[in-house]
């Protein structure tokens, strides 16, 4: 028995001091020491033994278990140092690291958080609306009854109704965002100000001018005597804040039937800097802010006293706004999914 422990401990410590790794280490340790291991085994036979050698043997089984775990704990520490030692010649702690591609706001959104800011300054508030809107918010509402033609400029994506109950074409997908000041002026009393950024979608032919689904930003202020000239201070305020002082800027009477006068604003073209190219339609000019005096029909219609109260609204084209702003000569660059060209902004 004492032969045997002795060659158990002598072959053990060999095989740990030759040991390659931690794996190999944790391997010999079972075979060994572990509960089939040639050690244990080996110990079973204690019992057998007459009880006055027992004690020796027992001494000499205690040091040779002893001996097998220190070596293999030393030897551990040993790989372990060793394998630091080869991981360090292999990777160049000095080598700057790769940084991670990080992502940006898409530039619809950066001249959009630019166009609240602008707002926010000038006591505006932020509301938001559904994009499925009903008839009578899009329309009705806003002065445009079914048979009124200028239902024919909004080109009007329905939504199909027949398994709900509502008549035919009452639930659409917004074109505009007008509807959203009867919207909030249902709930909130006069003064007010506010812009309601979002998207609107139309039955359009696109262009490099028009898309089928863009963003505009609807702004509307009612307070007592609110005036045109109000309405042309903030439009002159608002666009050389965002696209620079040194912008031209036109007004032109026109038609919505929610605003009585009604205003278009124009912007000299940046794509080709007034001489007239595709993006404006070769006029040097781009539509960027209708506008006017909010009608008192609309007014009426919330519950509002137009004797007491004016006001005037405005919507920015603002898919317009940020290709104007970059120079770009096409409004669908912006929603390419080519990185390079998103990359740029
Ligand atoms: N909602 C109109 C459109 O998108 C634009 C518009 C015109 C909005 C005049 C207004 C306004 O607030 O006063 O076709």
């Amino acid at each position: 028995m004492e032969e045997e422990l002795i060659q158990i401990k002598n072959s053990a410590v060999s095989l740990i001091l030759d040991a390659k790794d931690k794996e190999e280490l944790w391997d010999l340790k079972i075979r060994f020491l572990g509960r089939n291991g040639r050690f244990t085994q080996a110990i079973k036979e204690l019992s057998k033994l007459p009880k006055e050698k027992r004690p020796e043997i027992g001494r000499l089984a205690n040091e040779v278990k002893n001996t097998i775990e220190e070596t293999i704990s030393e030897k551990e520490s040993q790989v372990t140092k060793q394998r630091g030692r080869e991981l360090k010649e292999k990777i160049d702690t000095t080598i700057p690291g790769i940084r991670p591609p990080i992502g940006h706001l898409h530039p619809v959104s950066q001249v959009l958080y630019d166009v609240v800011d602008v707002f926010k300054s000038l006591g505006f508030q932020a509301a938001d609306g559904p994009e499925i809107e009903t008839d009578y918010y899009n329309f009705e509402v806003l002065n445009i009854p079914k048979d009124h033609p200028a239902r024919d400029t909004q080109q009007t994506l329905y939504l199909d109704t027949r398994n709900a109950k509502v008549n035919p074409g009452e639930i659409i997908l917004r074109t505009h965002l007008s509807g959203m000041q009867a919207r909030t002026m249902e709930k909130i009393k006069p003064p007010l100000r506010v812009i309601v950024p979002g998207k609107v979608f139309r039955y359009e032919q696109v262009d490099a001018s028009h898309g089928f689904e863009f963003w505009q930003v609807e702004g509307f202020m009612v307070d007592k005597n609110v005036r045109l000239t109000d309405l042309f201070g903030i439009i002159d305020y608002v666009l050389r804040k965002l696209m620079g002082e040194k912008i031209k800027i036109k007004f032109a009477t026109t038609n919505f039937p929610f605003v009585e006068p009604g205003v278009d604003t124009y912007m000299e073209c940046t794509v080709c800097k007034g001489k007239g190219c595709s993006f404006c339609k070769m006029s040097g000019w781009s539509e960027i802010m209708p506008a006017g005096m909010i009608h008192p029909n609309v007014l009426k219609a919330v519950g509002y006293d137009s004797q007491k109260v004016s006001g005037f609204a405005f919507a920015i084209g603002l898919s317009r706004l940020v290709t104007l702003r970059y120079e770009m000569e096409d409004l669908r660059l912006l929603t390419n999914p080519d990185l390079r060209i998103i990359n740029q902004f």
